[in-house]
């Protein structure tokens, strides 16, 4: 079985002129850091072509980006055929360029319509949601192999209704277990829609159709190493916060509450007793440190509302992104572990760091691909791993500073060029020849750049 090496990005952070989400407004609110408006982004809609090429210069066989529904469905019932065949274009130049798709279905922005009923707290959702996947299977599906219904609605749900990040930033926990559960009932809806699809066409035709979602995923750890109550705190937001969604697909029980703390939410029957998910996708960056009681000499300590509890991007002295993330490649072996017990093929749907002057990235991406090529090695089913991301992009609440490329974007003149990780991993993947990564392959880092790529910069 190939191993499928790629790199994703989302719709709203490339694409650019997004005008009918919920962020658009939000952002023109004054909400992002520095001002940042996500303006024209990196002009994706418009390079797109160039930007597979850049994909394809890499070595890449698979490309995951995700479908803008304010576009497809700018106004409630309102459908734009253009937006579609956009999208269709976008596949189809997947198809010319040897990469397989897989798109992503929500990657956190909605349209503004939604957002003013309430979003995911809305009773329709779900049923507005099977509307638009409906529509996307029915013009592109036939060519599609691969899907994500949703990116990571943990931190959707946290960033919406917990902790402010994201629109309409309200603190509600009672919204947040209800949007959970509609959440729920419109991936497993999407679930079922594609998985009616009945004809496939092009190159992948006959790959066996792949439905799953992203979930993110955080190595919590207690700050103070035998501090009991920060440990058990620990293991308590591993729980919650890494399984809840795995929990739920796989027919599990349904943890979007805690008894007695945060409404439980109205459990989803169909989701019960019934696998949901051909595949989940692991979003892995850091892990996270929780913390109890007031912490004030913690520099990046952010404290929940109304509880002494609260979690921090790094122990002191630890090399850090320019987010402030610490570098914590086991991490990501022992998320593979944590997973590995739902007996359900894996695939990393992201992993990458900010770095804009590439300093810490090539280690980075060694050191994770080692992580996995050890776990497949233990015989854990990881069938693939995406690279966040192939171009800077809009990075949500921070803006554009935050540099998370294979391919430097300048914002003025929207030019990309490779950064040297680029050339890396495109050795990387050269060396593999389509195998799953090996730790004997990845251990040398000094081998020549492949012939090409280093003039490959497009403006
Ligand atoms: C993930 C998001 C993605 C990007 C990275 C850095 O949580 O899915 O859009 O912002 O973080």
């Amino acid at each position: 079985m190939t191993f499928l090496w790629g790199a994703a990005t989302s719709s709203h952070q490339i694409e650019g002129g997004n005008r009918h989400n919920d962020w658009w407004q939000w952002e023109a609110s004054g909400n992002i850091e520095g001002g940042a408006l996500s303006g024209d982004a990196t002009d994706h809609w418009h390079r797109f072509e160039e930007d597979l090429k850049l994909a394809a210069d890499l070595g890449l066989n698979t490309y995951r980006f995700s479908i803008e529904w304010s576009r497809v469905e700018p106004k409630e019932g309102q459908w734009d055929k253009s937006a579609l065949d956009w999208y269709l274009a976008l596949v189809l130049e997947c198809e010319k360029r040897g990469l397989q798709p897989m798109v992503t279905l929500l990657h956190f922005t909605i349209p503004q319509w939604l957002a003013e009923k309430g979003g995911f707290t809305w009773e329709h959702s779900a049923e507005k949601f099977a509307g638009f996947t409906r529509k996307v299977a029915q013009h592109l599906g036939a060519h599609v192999p691969l899907w994500c219904t949703l990116n990571e609605p943990n931190v959707m749900v946290l960033g919406q209704y917990l902790a402010g990040f994201m629109p309409p930033a309200v603190y509600n926990p009672k919204l947040a277990a209800v949007a959970s559960r509609n959440l729920l009932l419109a991936h497993i809806r999407a679930y079922d829609i594609l998985h009616e699809i009945k004809e496939r066409r092009g190159p992948w035709a006959s790959t066996p159709l792949m439905v799953g979602f992203a979930n993110n995923m955080i190595d919590f750890a207690p700050l103070r190493r035998a501090h009991p109550a920060e440990s058990i705190l620990a293991r308590l937001f591993r729980r919650f916060y890494n399984s809840a969604w795995p929990d739920a697909v796989m027919g599990r029980r349904q943890h979007f509450g805690v008894r007695g703390l945060v409404p439980f939410a109205r459990q989803v029957g169909e989701g019960r007793g019934r696998r949901t998910c051909d595949f989940i996708g692991i979003n892995y960056y850091t892990r996270v440190y929780v913390c109890f009681g007031p912490q004030q000499r913690v520099v990046n300590f952010a404290r929940f509302r109304s509880l002494p509890v609260g979690v921090c991007f790094s122990r002191e002295g630890e090399r850090v992104s320019d987010l402030g993330w610490v570098l914590h490649p086991r991490g990501m072996g022992r998320m593979i572990r944590y997973l590995g017990r739902h007996k359900v093929p894996l695939i990393i749907t992201e992993n990458g760091i900010a770095d804009h002057r590439d300093q810490l990235r090539p280690e980075y991406l060694q050191t994770h691909l080692m992580e996995i090529a050890d776990m497949i090695a233990k015989g854990y089913d990881v069938r693939g791993y995406y690279h966040w991301s192939l171009l800077d992009n809009f990075e949500w609440i921070k803006g554009f500073v935050p540099r998370f490329g294979l391919y430097e974007v300048d914002y003025g003149s929207f030019a990309r060029t490779p950064r040297g990780s680029a050339q890396q991993y495109a050795q990387i993947i050269a060396r593999h020849g389509g195998g799953p990564p090996l730790r004997e392959k990845l251990s040398s880092l000094n081998d020549r750049v492949p012939a090409g790529l280093a003039t490959a910069s497009a403006s």
